[in-house]
């Protein structure tokens, strides 16, 4: 077990692709720490990863200073740290609501920002910060001005960072279509028809699971001649 006696911190674990990543590195041998703002969908979670042993959870919002300076002090040293939270808005340019445009701001870049700036000084040699962006930044869809322009902005903060706290690695994926709750509220009721369509187009034939992003997290995880990277985990969508 690659990541035995590691501790691995999954900011947005709770759900989705954070859930997937949180597990994998738990069934890795990891103790995880997984985070989100409502202890009862941590609490699901944690029934979902497996055993109660080597999982904890904490609340914390990844947009509040205070809240994760107070998380990262308690959680101590760490060997991993993953950030799949966010609070997407998707709005026709003309009507942007500038609040819920903070928001997802805030939860893609400000939120990691916030992570590296009181976790960097606890991670332990080897370790890693692995953030998620998004096929948004290659292939914007409608009403997606805000949430492109956070998954690009993604791809030049990892790279700033690889090179400002090295020998510590940060990386980011960028997840392709992957079938998480977070469609429940961004498909407007529509989802399976949705996905079928897009399925059809991709090369690979299918949608994401959270288990093919949390496979691209472990290596990102391992691979300790890997930083500054943006990895592609999309089917093939940036081809079609
Ligand atoms: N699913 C896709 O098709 C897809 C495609 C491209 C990119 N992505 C990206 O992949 C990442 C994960 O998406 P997902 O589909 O797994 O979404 P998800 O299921 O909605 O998971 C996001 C998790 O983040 C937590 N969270 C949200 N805001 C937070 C905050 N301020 N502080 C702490 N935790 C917070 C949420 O829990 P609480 O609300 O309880 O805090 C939730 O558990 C996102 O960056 C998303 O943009 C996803």
């Amino acid at each position: 077990m690659t990541l035995a006696n590691q501790t691995v911190i999954v900011v947005g674990g709770g759900s989705g692709i954070g859930l997937g990543i949180a597990r994998a590195a738990w069934k890795d041998g990891a103790k995880v720490v997984i985070v989100g703002r409502s202890q009862e969908k941590l609490d699901q979670a944690a029934v979902a990863i497996g055993d109660r042993e080597r999982i904890q959870t904490s609340v914390a919002d990844a947009t509040d200073e205070s809240q994760v300076k107070t998380l990262l002090e308690s959680v101590g040293s760490f060997d991993h740290l993953l950030c799949t939270a966010v609070s997407a808005a998707y709005q026709p340019v003309r009507e942007f609501e500038i609040d819920d445009a903070r928001r997802t701001l805030d939860s893609k870049l400000i939120g990691p920002l916030l992570l590296v700036k009181h976790g960097v000084d606890r991670i332990r040699p080897g370790g890693s910060f692995t953030f998620t962006g998004g096929i948004a930044a290659d292939r914007p869809g409608p009403r997606g001005s805000i949430v492109a322009a956070a998954n690009a902005g993604l791809v030049g903060f990892v790279r700033a960072l690889a090179l400002e706290i090295a020998p510590i690695r940060v990386n980011l994926i960028s997840p392709g279509w992957v079938d998480t709750p977070v469609w429940d509220t961004i498909s407007g009721g529509n989802k399976a028809a949705l996905f079928e369509q897009m399925a059809g187009r991709l090369p690979v034939g299918r949608i994401g699971a959270p288990e093919d992003i949390a496979q691209a997290a472990l290596y990102l995880m391992g691979n300790t001649f890997t930083t500054g990277e943006t990895l592609h985990v999309d089917g093939g969508q940036r081809l079609i």
